[in-house]
């Protein structure tokens, strides 16, 4: 079973699976036994061919360089199957949204499932022109004007990378390209705490009409979890040396290194961590879960892993920490990273949190602190709050009961923002 991939993906702060309860953490098992226990899929996926256009909905692959040279794949689906009466889907008369994925995944974890149960496929059908994002180093993103993935400068990268560059690369060629209306924008997980960040530097606001926000994550040093500390203070002990990993493949050899010292640790029972973690997502089925499993999970680098270690093991959000006062005085003209300080987003940007009473990292004492600091000044008309008590990582992206329960009420905040 996805034992081992189960502690994997809860070190890289990404989603907990049900399966993972089922049995005890073996020595010997790797990332790819948890997903041997699912049936291959008989087509490979790629999210245009055979996501999308496998049930009938147009698909575009744009490609958007960012400022640092990196290549993204940005998906369109411009408009619903084509039913030879196309007159109400002229040209930018939808709204676009773009989707934003969360981290260690890519942008075909939002059209895994029918088009009834996948939130790309159901804004579509709720009148929305759909982009689909897709960051640095994820499979369709792997190009570059000048450095191939085998050069570790590819991966001299963190989250304020994807914040300061990805994203307004892909939000301005999604403006652009919709004759210049404002997006709404909705992110999962790593994709909230981006645009938070762009947003605490006023950056951006321009081009957003709202913000969805799915898991928000920003605060991370309040977390209770043993497991997400002691994967964060073995990045840090030793980052140095995983540093010098550069690409972090959850399937590969880094992975499993990390598996094997977290589990080696003897204050950390393995097995008791995946008792403790006895159904954390309320609403995933095994069909979801193994195509998850199989086709969204994508690499990252090594340093915004160490970068996330450092928000949770300190204060404050602040950039990546170069390690000492000389490396930060050079990249940053000061001794301590900067700070990205949230209370400074602007009160109107209408906003709306979704968030998990049973979720691993946007647990509820980081989240509080979050919602403290955006909810209390905000104009009331412009923010929602979303609370799911049930509800885990996954279970906003690939639940079964999330149209209802949550993209409905998603998409009636766009209609009104
Ligand atoms: C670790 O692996 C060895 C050899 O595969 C096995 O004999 C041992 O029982 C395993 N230990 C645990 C705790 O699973
Ligand atoms: C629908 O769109 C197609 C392709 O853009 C176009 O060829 C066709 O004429 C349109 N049909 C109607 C009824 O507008
Ligand atoms: C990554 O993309 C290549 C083609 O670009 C494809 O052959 C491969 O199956 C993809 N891998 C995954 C894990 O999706
Ligand atoms: C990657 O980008 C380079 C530079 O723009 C381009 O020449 C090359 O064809 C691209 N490779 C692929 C596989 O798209
Ligand atoms: C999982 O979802 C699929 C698609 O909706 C459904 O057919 C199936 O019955 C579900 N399985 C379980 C165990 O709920
Ligand atoms: C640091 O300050 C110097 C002098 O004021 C300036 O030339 C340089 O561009 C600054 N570097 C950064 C990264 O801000
Ligand atoms: C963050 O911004 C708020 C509002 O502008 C300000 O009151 C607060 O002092 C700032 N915090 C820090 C640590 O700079």
């Amino acid at each position: 079973m996805a034992r081992s991939f189960c502690l994997i993906s809860l070190l890289i702060l990404s989603l907990g699976f049900k399966p993972c309860t089922a049995l005890s953490w073996k020595n010997d098992s790797s990332v790819e036994d948890g997903i041997q226990a699912c049936d291959p899929y008989p087509h490979p996926f790629t999210l245009c061919k055979s996501e999308a256009e496998a049930f009938g909905y147009p698909c575009e692959d744009h490609k958007v360089t960012t400022e640092d040279g990196y290549i993204l794949s940005l998906k369109r689906i411009p408009h619903g199957p084509s039913n030879g009466d196309n007159s109400t889907d002229n040209e930018n008369t939808r709204q676009p949204v773009l989707l934003f994925h969360g981290l260690m995944v890519d942008g075909i974890s939002w059209l895994l499932g029918t088009p009834k149960q996948s939130l790309g496929f159901i804004l579509v059908e709720g009148g929305f022109d759909v982009w689909i994002a897709n960051t640095r180093g994820t499979n369709s993103s792997r190009n570059h004007t000048s450095l191939s993935p085998k050069n570790p400068a590819y991966w001299d990268w963190s989250w304020d990378e994807i914040a300061a560059y990805d994203l307004p690369a892909v939000l301005q060629f999604v403006y652009d390209h919709t004759g210049g209306q404002k997006v709404h924008y909705i992110g999962h997980s790593l994709g909230t705490l981006i645009i938070l960040a762009a947003f605490s530097e006023r950056k951006l606001l321009h081009l957003v009409r709202s913000a969805a926000l799915l898991c928000p994550i920003a605060y991370l040093d309040r977390t209770k979890s043993t497991l997400t500390r002691a994967a964060a203070q073995i990045f840090l002990a030793d980052a140095a040396r995983f540093l010098g990993w550069h690409e972090f493949n959850p399937f590969g050899l880094v992975a499993r290194e990390v598996l094997m010292t977290v589990c080696g640790n003897p204050a950390i029972d393995c097995h008791d961590v995946f008792s403790a973690l006895a159904g954390p997502d309320c609403c995933l089925n095994a069909t979801s879960t193994c195509a998850f499993l199989e086709h969204a999970i994508q690499s990252t680098s090594v340093r915004n892993l160490v970068h996330l270690s450092q928000m949770i093991r300190r204060k404050g959000i602040r950039r990546y920490d170069y390690g000492n006062a000389r490396a930060n005085m050079k990249h940053y003209n000061q001794t301590r990273p900067p700070l990205y300080n949230l209370s400074t987003i602007p009160t109107h940007v209408p906003m709306m949190l979704m968030h998990g009473g049973q979720d691993f990292l946007g647990d509820l004492p980081d989240t509080r602190h979050l919602l403290k600091t955006l909810v209390r000044n905000h104009e009331k008309d412009n923010i929602e709050v979303l609370y799911m008590p049930d509800y885990a990582h996954a279970d906003f992206v690939i639940g079964f009961n999330a149209p209802e329960l949550v993209y409905g009420p998603m998409v009636d905040f766009f209609q009104r923002h």
